[in-house]
This record gives structure tokens, C-alpha cells and sequence, in this order.
């Protein structure tokens, strides 16, 4: 039988550890200025934190995976805050301020206590089916006044090369790993721009939407995870049908100087708990 558990992906697979620096070398600065720059709204002390710092400060990393953002939170919020990074397979190990939990979103089991400050989930929710009633069950876990902070891809399906000769052929699998592998695994390319509204309806004040995106190719930190992503889907994106010599040349490919391809696009939710 075919395994249709939601997130195609495995933190055990050998690649994993690429995929995750890939990620956070693509990723992390934007993250980490849109987490810092809160400090400096007006309504920041209804987290009841001192004004314009995180000093002190409780914070929970969702789907935290080798923990490149849980690590920049531990010096956020210093010695008398504290971190918890949640993953359904955690590739980071507790240290100091830094607590680890492993947990299945998708379980009932309850989330770590809170209540945390703030709370950050990239590139997970996306993911996982019931992604309205965790993030509600997320949001639960804020103080009043508290922050959350997610952020997914906008999975781009189409016009997706951008130069290089062979840039086609990245284009093909794109599309047959988007609709034929995370799509069939319940991935929703429509949850990213959707986050707003969503967490509007479920009351959240102040909800503020950014998008960026970037090109990838030429061995860059987008065609490192790109690479990474078609060794870990491999067999599923060859059972769905594509030519098995096209497939094996995607890395080759995506290293070559020449080749650019448009990334996906990351929407980037920020919301005050009222
Ligand atoms: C694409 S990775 C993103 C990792 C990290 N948030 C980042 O953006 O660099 C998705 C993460 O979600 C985790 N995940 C997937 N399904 C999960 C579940 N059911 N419960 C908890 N975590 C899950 C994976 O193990 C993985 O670490």
C-alpha cells in the first residue's frame, strides 16, 4: 500500500542535515529580522516583556528540525528565557535554555506547556492537513498579547525556469514533485497565502503579511535544498512517472552555474494574540 502520510520528507534521511543548512542559509536572516524587528511595535509590552527586547522571554520553534532557529532564539531571549523546539523527529539535541520535544503534531498528545511569548512555525503547517486547528491549538498556547509568527512556501507549479539550457527539465520536476508527491501527500500550495486570513479569523490582532523569494541555481543555497528534496523523493517522483535519465541529471543541473530557477515564495505571517 502507498504511504500517504502527510510530509513526504524524513529528518532521518541522509540527506537531511543538507536539507535543514540549506534551508536555514536560505531563510534564517529574513526569519530572524521579522522575530527581532517586534520588539520595536507599540503594542510589544502587551507581551508583558520589557519594552524592545525578548530578554527573559519564553518561546516555542515548531517543526524546529536541526534547530537553526531555536539556536537564534536561545540568544534572544538569554540566559533567563527559555526555548522549546518541537519536531516529530528532532535533529537537535537540549542544551542549557534549550529544551527539545518530540511530538506528532498530528497525535492529540498536548502541546509543551506554555505560555510562551512567542511562537514560530516554518515550513510545517503547510504540511499537515489540519493546519487551521494547530495553528488554533498554537495560538492557545500565547500569552495574551503574545506573538506568533508563521511561515510557509507558496509552492510555485508553473514558470518556474528562469535561464540555463536544461532549466526545463528542474522545471518538469518541480511540477511532478509539487502536484505528484506533496500535494498527494496532503501539502496545501493555497495555505501560505491564505495564513492571513486564517489567522484573522481566528482573532488575532495586528496580522501583518511579507513575501520574499529568490532565485535558485547555480549550487546555491536554494539548489542545495532543491537537491536535497529530489534525493528524498526520488522514488516517488519516479514511480509518478518521469523519465528516469531526465530525473538524474536535476542536481547536476541545478549546480551548474547557468541554471536559475524561480524559488517558491515564502509568505511570512506575523500576529498579536489579543
Ligand atoms: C521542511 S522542514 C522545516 C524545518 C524548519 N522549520 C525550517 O524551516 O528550516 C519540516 C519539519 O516539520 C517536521 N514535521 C513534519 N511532520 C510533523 C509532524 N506531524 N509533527 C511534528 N513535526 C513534523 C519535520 O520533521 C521537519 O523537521
Amino acid at each position: 500500500m502507498t504511504d500517504i502520510r502527510p510530509y513526504p520528507l524524513s529528518n532521518l534521511h541522509a540527506t537531511s542535515r543538507s536539507h535543514h543548512d540549506a534551508l536555514s542559509d536560505l531563510l534564517d536572516d529574513d526569519t530572524m529580522y521579522r522575530i527581532t524587528s517586534l520588539i520595536d511595535r507599540e503594542s510589544f509590552p502587551a507581551t508583558g516583556l520589557p519594552s524592545g527586547t525578548w530578554a527573559g522571554a519564553s518561546m516555542l520553534e515548531v517543526g524546529a528540525g536541526a534547530g537553526s532557529v531555536a539556536q537564534k532564539m536561545r540568544y534572544l531571549v538569554g540566559d533567563t528565557g527559555r526555548v522549546v523546539a518541537l519536531d516529530l523527529h528532532p535533529a537537535i539535541e537540549p542544551d542549557g535554555n534549550l529544551e527539545v520535544v518530540q511530538l506528532d503534531l498530528l497525535s492529540d498528545e498536548p502541546l509543551p506547556e506554555g505560555p510562551f511569548h512567542l511562537i514560530h512555525a516554518r515550513l510545517t503547517l503547510g504540511h499537515l492537513p489540519p493546519r487551521k486547528a494547530i495553528t488554533a491549538r498554537l495560538i492557545d498556547r500565547l500569552v495574551p498579547g503574545g506573538w506568533l509568527c508563521l511561515e510557509d512556501f507558496r509552492a510555485r507549479r508553473e514558470n518556474i525556469a528562469v535561464v540555463g539550457a536544461d532549466a526545463e527539465i528542474v522545471e518538469e520536476f518541480q511540477r511532478t514533485v509539487g502536484r505528484k508527491v506533496f500535494d498527494a501527500h496532503g501539502t496545501d500550495p493555497g495555505w501560505a497565502p491564505g495564513m492571513h486570513q486564517t489567522l484573522t479569523d481566528l482573532g488575532m490582532t495586528g496580522v501583518e503579511t511579507r513575501t520574499f523569494s529568490s532565485y535558485w541555481g547555480g549550487g546555491n543555497a536554494g539548489a542545495r535544498f532543491l537537491t536535497a528534496i529530489h534525493a528524498q523523493t526520488y522514488d516517488k517522483v519516479l514511480a509518478a512517472g518521469m523519465d528516469k535519465a531526465r530525473l538524474d541529471r536535476v542536481p547536476e543541473i541545478m549546480a551548474q552555474p547557468a541554471t536559475l530557477i524561480h524559488g517558491h515564495e515564502v509568505f511570512s505571517v506575523v500576529a498579536q494574540r489579543g
